[in-house]
């Protein structure tokens, strides 16, 4: 099932970055793109997000580093993507 249609990026895409170390909007923003353009799929990734789809939520909960990524602190701030503290909590 198509997540992000402007880009064609599936649920199951959004799991496996999630899976891969982006445990948020933005990271999955900077993996795929999804989001980044009309942004009304934001909502629902950080609903895939909210629910597991990110095995090392926990940690990244716990201020622990996660992976080799780039720390969300230096991501670009991306236009219609929201910071993480302004989202509303997923349902
Ligand atoms: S549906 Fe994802 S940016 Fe438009």
């Amino acid at each position: 099932m198509y997540v992000c249609n402007c880009f064609g990026i599936t649920e199951d895409q959004v799991k496996k970055h999630a899976e891969a170390g982006a445990c948020t909007p933005r990271q999955i923003a900077s993996a795929s793109k999804a989001g980044t353009d009309c942004g009304s799929c934001v909502r629902r990734i950080q609903s895939l997000l909210g629910r597991g789809a990110c095995p090392r939520r926990e940690l990244v909960d716990q201020g622990e580093p996660t992976m080799a990524l780039v720390p969300e602190a230096e991501l670009p701030k991306i236009p219609g993507i929201p910071e993480r503290e302004e989202l509303p909590e997923a349902a």
